[in-house]
């Protein structure tokens, strides 16, 4: 099959001294940044396949159509509003994944007398093509442009993608992002990236149930099994770790910072001194400290909303499945 070539942007934040310059600081501080577990091949192909078995929105019906009842009401919103008809949309999926999910919205909003681009946003590569080379097989006319940025690092990223096009609607995707970010550092970025009238579909961990701790409890074996200990541990072995020199141990914790907050949280326990010489830096860490390689946040409808509320954003409708595992919010600046 002859395949066409695939550009892609690369921000400034992706390029290789910075992203060097990250992993230095992720062994020098034991906290590896999460970016460090999608950016190579291999991660994101183990990453997917972690997806494919354990996430809500592959394994529970119900859960898709959580989704699809979302991008339902956004198709709804977009074909209600005449000012849209003159406008350009931009569906910019921040942090894609696969783009399984950008994918089922396209299939709602994409309309013959609508002028769509969609932007794939990612850390990863890979994961930037997968999406962009997903949604284009299904939908060949519409135009997509990926794109490879640190979003922590690309406060100028929705500027870049708006000087390509004036007269313009953004419909941007956050889906599954913010349990892997404190809530603290991404939601001011998050919120710059909104204008006026632009739509925010954002989706969550949850903790089921009433009891906040006992949900975050029953989800831990999503976290707390080989598959993903086997991810995790990746860019350890690839800076030269051996699987000897510790365990893999999964806790639930407080947020240090939002006490109210709490994640299931992945350490690296290490039973032996280590050092690695990443180019001309010695790392040295002894027995008995640990690395934290994860974390990831569950929340409850209350307080994402009450957290986004104080950024300025407004969520106008959610949906939650039965299983109350994921919340999709549909919002928008006020
Ligand atoms: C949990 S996955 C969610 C993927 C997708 N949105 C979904 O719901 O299936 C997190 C995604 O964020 C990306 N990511 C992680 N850190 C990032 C960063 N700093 N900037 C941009 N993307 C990042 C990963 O590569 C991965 O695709």
């Amino acid at each position: 099959m002859l395949e066409k070539i695939e550009q892609v942007f690369v921000h400034p934040s992706q390029f290789p001294d910075r992203v060097y310059q990250d992993y230095l600081a992720s062994f020098a501080l034991k906290k590896i940044n999460h970016k460090f577990h999608y950016t190579s091949v291999k991660q994101s192909q183990k990453w997917l396949k972690i997806h494919e078995k354990f996430s809500p929105t592959r394994q529970d019906e119900n859960c898709i159509d959580a989704y699809a009842q979302c991008f339902q009401k956004t198709a709804e919103i977009l074909d209600s509003d005449p000012s849209n008809l003159n406008l350009k949309l931009n569906l910019i999926g921040l942090g894609c994944g696969g783009g399984e999910k950008d994918k089922l919205l396209v299939s709602h909003i994409f309309k013959p007398n609508k002028v769509l681009t969609y932007y794939p946003v990612d850390v990863s590569l890979s994961l930037a093509i997968i999406s962009a080379q997903k949604v284009r097989s299904a939908f060949a006319n519409l135009p997509v442009q990926p794109f490879v940025c640190d979003l922590l690092q690309s406060n100028d990223l929705i500027s870049i993608i708006n000087d390509r096009a004036p007269n313009q609607r953004n419909i941007i995707t956050f889906f599954g992002m913010i349990p892997n970010f404190s809530p603290d550092e991404i939601l001011p970025i998050l919120s710059n990236f909104l204008a006026a009238g632009d739509l925010l579909l954002f989706s969550a961990n949850l903790a089921p149930g009433s009891d906040y701790l006992q949900g975050i409890q029953k989800v831990l074996p999503q976290y707390d099994n080989e598959l993903t200990k086997e991810w995790l541990i990746t860019v350890l072995l690839d800076a030269g770790v051996e699987r000897e020199d510790g365990t893999i141990q999964f806790q639930i914790e407080a947020d240090s910072q939002n006490k109210q907050f709490q994640r299931i949280a992945a350490y690296f326990n290490l039973k032996k001194d280590v050092s690695l010489k990443l180019e001309d830096r010695l790392i040295e860490w002894k027995s008995g400290e640990r690395i934290r390689l994860f974390f990831s946040y569950r929340y409850t409808t209350p307080t994402i909303q009450e957290m986004l509320k104080s950024y300025g954003i407004n969520v106008l409708a959610y949906w939650e499945p039965a299983s109350q595992e994921e919340g999709v919010y549909l919002c928008q600046k006020v």
